[in-house]
């Protein structure tokens, strides 16, 4: 089955073609993003392949439709970014990579904490520099601390038991408890509760219409001062402009961020020599307490080679008309 494989990445190609072994399925790899404007790049394709940053909108997907695309296989496990409810009504089947490596993430958020609370990143630099002051590179403890985590499914249950080491208290917030987290040391309390009592809080709930802006002005009102916020979930949980000018009231102790509201137009791509017309994401990036990385923390090799081998078997469950195992259906909207 011919599939269109959308922002590919070298790595990406390494990954899909290994799981690929006997070549049944036929890649065509395009480095361009999929939005409406290159969705006509998939003419003549039953299936097509997308990341993170793929724009599936009604627009883009009319136009797939028009080509013959039929089944969507997403190479991640977030599907806001795909208009689901249309790709229904027009029969498109999509599916997705429901777990990779929940550890690659809880693991990539403990990192970010560490950083920022210890500055080892800019330690690194400073000693590179031959400055080996330590003036200005002042942390805290983290045993004692209270760390808030908004979502406890995979990766914030992983995130709970990762914690257990550092003799932190854990509190947590779902609408979906999940009994093991007491086990590993939590304790759920409601959302504001969780704003007003931690040092740290940590985002690894889906963006949906509830938690869009969770992070916002009047959020960050209810949190303690000198609060960290970690988003390693998706862009749009936090407002940038209201965490701008809570860092700049000094309100805000320190930021962690994998992902960014706009980060379409800018991560996994080299921008270096090109001027950046994002004055919120050049603000945010001026700040010595905010770390912002590119959407990288799924990226092990572990979760690369399970998201290439969950995709082509869903690729290949489209192509022998099995059942789909990992569909991704309009009612999980509602979860
Ligand atoms: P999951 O579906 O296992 O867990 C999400 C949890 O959030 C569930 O327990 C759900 O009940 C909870 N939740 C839903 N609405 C909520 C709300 N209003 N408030 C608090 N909690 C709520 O998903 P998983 O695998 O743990 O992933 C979490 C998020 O991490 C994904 O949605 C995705 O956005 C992000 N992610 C980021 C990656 C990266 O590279 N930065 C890689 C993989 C996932």
């Amino acid at each position: 089955m011919k599939t269109a494989v959308f922002s590919v990445k070298p790595y990406d190609k390494k990954f899909l073609r290994a799981a690929n072994g006997d070549d049944a399925l036929k890649f065509e790899f395009y480095e361009e993003r999929l939005n409406h404007h290159t969705a006509a790049l998939a003419g003549g394709r039953r299936a097509i392949c997308v990341f993170v940053n793929d724009l599936l909108d009604s627009r883009c997907l009319d136009v797939l439709h028009g080509h013959g695309v039929r089944f969507i296989a997403l190479r991640c496990a977030g599907f806001n970014h795909v208009d689901l409810r249309h790709a229904t009504a027009l029969g498109i089947k999509v599916t997705h990579v429901p777990a990779y490596s929940p550890y690659a993430v809880a693991e990539f958020a403990l990192a970010l904490i560490l950083a920022l609370n210890r500055k080892t990143h800019r330690a690194y630099n400073r000693v590179r520099d031959g400055n080996f002051s330590i003036d200005g590179l002042l942390g805290f403890d983290l045993h004692g601390c209270t760390v808030g985590i908004i979502g406890t499914g995979k990766i914030g249950m992983v995130f709970a038991n990762l914690l257990r080491g550092f003799g932190v208290n854990v509190l947590g917030h779902d609408p979906f408890p999940n009994p093991a987290f007491a086990s590993a040391g939590g304790r759920y309390v409601e959302r504001d509760e969780l704003f007003a009592r931690s040092d740290i809080i940590s985002l690894h709930c889906p963006l949906t219409p509830e938690t869009f802006h969770v992070v916002s002005e009047e959020s960050i009102e209810r949190m303690k001062k000198g609060v960290m916020i970690i988003n390693t979930s998706r862009g749009a949980l936090v407002d940038a402009k209201a965490v701008i000018r809570g860092l700049k009231s000094e309100y805000l102790g320190y930021l962690g961020l994998d992902v960014y509201e706009q980060e379409a137009d800018f991560f996994y791509e080299n921008l270096s020599e090109t001027i950046i017309h994002d004055d919120v994401l050049q603000r945010l990036i001026t700040f010595p307490n905010v770390l912002i990385t590119s959407h990288q923390a799924y990226f092990t090799d572990t979760a690369l080679g399970n998201i290439a081998e969950t995709t082509v078997a869903n690729l290949t469950a489209c192509k022998e008309g099995a059942a789909l195992n990992n569909e991704v259906t309009v009612e999980m909207l509602h979860r």
